[in-house]
Order: C-alpha cells, then sequence, then structure tokens
C-alpha cells in the first residue's frame, strides 16, 4: 500500500513537471511568434512594390528565435532527462508487478472451463478439483486421485513425490505424465499452448500456494550439493 502511494506521488510529481514545462513552452512559443512592429513607410505604395527590409532585419530575428528555441529544448532535455532515469526503476517495478497480476489472472482463467465467457479456459478443475485443490478422475476404468496444485511447490514432504522445484512443475505441464491421465498442454510436446499459457498457469499456481514459504520448493529452492 505505502509502495503504491510511493508511485502515486512521484506520477504526480512527473505529471506536474511536465504541465509546468509545458506552460513555459506556450509562453516561449508566444513570445516568439509575436511580431515586431513593421516600419512601413510609405502606404500609399503598394505593399508589393515597397522596398523589401534589410538583410539584418531579416537574419536577426529569426536567429534570436532559434537561439530562443535552442534555449527552451536544452532546458527541457536538463530537467525532463533526470527526472524520467531516476523514476526508471520504480517505473520497472510498477510494470513488472502489473504485468504479473495480469498473467496471474489468465492463468486462473486457464483452469477454468473454456465457454463463450471465458476462451482462454483449458479445464484443468476438471479433474485437478474446483480451486485445484485436488480431485478425481476415472482413468482406465479406475477412479484415480489427481494432486492437490495447492501444495504442489512443497514437493515430496506434501505429497508430490517428482517435484523438487518449479522446473518440475513446468516440465508436468508441458509434457504430462505418460502412464496418467495428466495430459501434454505445450506445443512443444502433444499439447496446444504456447510458452506464454504455461508461463501463466505456473504464475497462478505460485500465486495460490498453501504451504508455508520456507518450505516452498519453487520460491527457496534446495541448495545445489
Ligand atoms: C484429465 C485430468 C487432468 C487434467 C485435465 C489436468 N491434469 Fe494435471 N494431473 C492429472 C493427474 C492424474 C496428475 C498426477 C499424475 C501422476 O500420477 O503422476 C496430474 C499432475 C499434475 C501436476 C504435477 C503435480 C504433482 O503432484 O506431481 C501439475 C503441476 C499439473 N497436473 C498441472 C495441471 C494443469 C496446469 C492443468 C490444466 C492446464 C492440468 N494439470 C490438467 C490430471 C489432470
Amino acid at each position: 500500500m505505502s509502495i503504491l502511494a510511493a508511485l502515486t506521488t512521484s506520477r504526480a510529481f512527473l505529471i506536474g513537471i511536465g504541465v509546468g514545462i509545458g506552460v513555459l513552452v506556450a509562453f516561449a512559443a508566444v513570445a516568439a511568434g509575436i511580431r515586431r512592429p513593421r516600419r512601413g513607410p510609405e502606404l500609399d505604395i503598394p505593399r508589393a512594390m515597397q522596398p523589401g527590409p534589410a538583410d539584418p532585419d531579416l537574419e536577426r530575428p529569426v536567429l534570436e528565435r532559434l537561439i530562443a528555441w535552442g534555449a527552451v529544448f536544452v532546458v527541457f532535455m536538463a530537467i525532463w532527462i533526470p527526472v524520467v532515469w531516476y523514476n526508471e526503476p520504480t517505473t520497472n517495478l510498477n510494470d513488472t508487478k502489473s504485468e504479473m497480476a495480469l498473467s496471474v489472472e489468465r492463468g486462473h482463467q486457464t483452469t477454468l472451463p473454456g465457454t463463450l465467457a471465458n476462451p482462454l479456459g483449458f479445464n484443468c478443475a476438471r479433474c485437478h478439483g474446483q480451486t485445484l485443490g485436488g480431485g478425481q478422475n476415472v482413468f482406465n476404468g479406475n477412479i484415480v486421485a489427481v494432486p492437490n496444485l495447492q501444495t504442489v511447490c512443497g514437493g515430496p514432504a506434501y505429497g508430490h513425490a517428482q517435484i523438487h522445484g518449479i522446473q518440475d512443475i513446468v516440465a508436468t505441464i508441458s509434457e504430462g505424465r505418460s502412464g496418467s491421465d495428466m495430459p501434454s498442454w505445450s506445443v512443444r510436446f502433444a499439447g496446444a499452448m504456447d510458452d506464454q499459457q504455461i508461463q501463466d498457469l505456473v504464475n497462478y499456481i505460485l500465486s495460490i500456494q498453501k504451504e508455508p514459504k520456507d518450505k516452498n520448493l519453487c520460491i527457496n529452492p534446495p541448495k545445489a550439493g
């Protein structure tokens, strides 16, 4: 919550600076656009036949205007670039968080039945249970127990003998388990999902883990050796 508040403040700060700079640029543009009064000598001579302005009159205002615009843009960049740079880590963190939330949401929809309202659905829930909390299925005429995915990151200690880390979950979803009714889901094997869909599923499964954090082999992989 405090991070969210901080983000809003920094965003408001950025918008404030942006508006300020916009007003400055608008003022500078108006000031540069105000014409110097023309010194038109004899008004009864048709405009097209009056003597033209001297070279210095033509060149100096143009030069001054260019220099003024140059200064405006240099000041703009000198403020803008550090502000963007300073906010970049927060922006990236924010982006990653919202991408992750969207991925988890898509993963959730993938586990639900596919319907008109939920075209992403592949119905993992049919075997793994409503909230992926474990279920039953009929396989080769026998009723088989289907694992609870809310503890799958717990590994062997939580009844998932073949899971020792997140890579085993990715592999199981992608390849399926031969000799069981867990099908392959990835287009790399015999399924229909792309890597993003598998990633979304894994992110969702990570988000629903019930075992304590220190028993979670997905986020606390055992040290090598
Ligand atoms: C047709 C039934 C069925 C469907 C549909 C199904 N699974 Fe499975 N799944 C199983 C069975 C049965 C197992 C256990 C396999 C075994 O005996 O090793 C399993 C195992 C798993 C495992 C490994 C769990 C462990 O304890 O080793 C994961 C992860 C998994 N499924 C994810 C999914 C996801 C994600 C989906 C949806 C895209 C899905 N499953 C759809 C039947 C199913």
